[in-house]
């Protein structure tokens, strides 16, 4: 058996179709059907039930299909890794979500760029879910996100938990409150979350803390960041929930207020390839740790 085979097998199960899978896989529909049925006589089982439409799997073969991705994605993980370990010149691309350029994302790489001045440092701006697939591929390096996704390709580890605030209006009734204000007095607000594309993502997050304390907005707008959002702030067309760290971003009548439920909170977290145990990955939490001294914010340093 072979990882072609493999890949042959898990097209075929995804697309539920012969003739779809050999589309997607660029080769005919009979040499595809053939590498199936070796496969099966390799086996010595049937992998789909007979006469299926959508082709379904037998039970031995979703078994096969759980354990073919996990091999596969092995192997991309070995290919990416083995590469990265050949090279060079060597690179470290880290992929981000936009918020966290705000905080202490470009402290940290200042840091990390004079402390490793040999290291060749790309960033590239994506959402949490889409970096969990670039470090499976080998596009990126690191990821540092806000969601919690799981992948057991990927290692994640929580750095901290930021605080989250709302932007309201200098001139907003709200804007008095400047010792914090509940979730429940954002209720009844226009309120503008970010981003509306790739979810679940930082809107989702933000909906999810209020569904905690069993609240719903009436009025939500989803605009496309948090730039653009803090806009609308600003021309006093609602209010925003952002990450503290945000509260960089200086725009007049723009004015920040904690919020005080202890759940109004976004996780930070940095995610890396099970695999890569590699020095400068060791030296970016390094740098992260460093900052986070710098800056008197407290970490547990026990995972990585
Ligand atoms: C932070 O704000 O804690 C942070 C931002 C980017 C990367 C790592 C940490």
């Amino acid at each position: 058996m072979e990882l072609r085979h493999l890949r042959y097998f898990v097209a075929v199960v995804e697309e539920q179709s012969f003739t779809k899978a050999a589309e997607k896989l660029f080769i005919a529909q009979p040499p595809l059907s053939r590498q199936i049925q070796n496969l099966e006589q390799e086996l010595g089982i049937q992998l789909f039930e007979r006469g299926s439409r959508p082709l379904k799997t037998t039970e031995a073969g979703q078994f096969f299909y759980l354990h073919a991705l996990k091999l596969l994605s092995n192997a991309e993980e070995i290919k990416s890794m083995t590469k990265r370990i050949g090279m060079t010149e060597r690179t470290v691309t880290i992929g981000f979500v936009s918020s966290l350029l705000f905080g202490l994302l470009s402290n940290i790489v200042y840091l990390f760029k004079q402390q490793h001045p040999h290291l060749k440092i790309e960033m590239e701006e994506m959402a949490t879910t889409e970096q969990i697939q670039a470090l499976k591929e080998g596009r990126i390096d690191v990821g540092f996100g806000r969601l919690r996704i799981s992948d057991p390709a990927v290692k994640r580890v929580l750095l901290r938990e930021e605080r989250l605030v709302a932007a309201v209006h200098a001139s907003h009734p709200l804007a008095q409150k400047t010792e914090g204000v509940y979730l429940a007095d954002l209720i009844d607000q226009q309120l503008f979350l970010y981003p509306n594309v790739n979810k679940p993502n930082f809107s989702t997050q933000v909906r999810g803390i209020f569904s905690e304390y069993g609240l719903e907005p009436k009025k939500i707008r989803e605009v496309r960041e948090l730039q653009l959002a803090l806009g609308f702030v600003a021309a006093s067309e609602g209010i925003c929930i952002t990450p503290m760290s945000a509260q960089s971003i200086r725009l007049t009548h723009l004015t920040y207020l904690p919020i005080l439920d202890e759940s109004a909170i976004s996780p930070i977290f940095m995610a890396v390839r099970n695999m890569d145990e590699s020095e400068d990955i060791r030296a970016l939490f390094d740098s992260v740790y460093q900052v986070y001294d710098l800056e008197a914010i407290p970490y547990d340093r026990s995972v990585f």
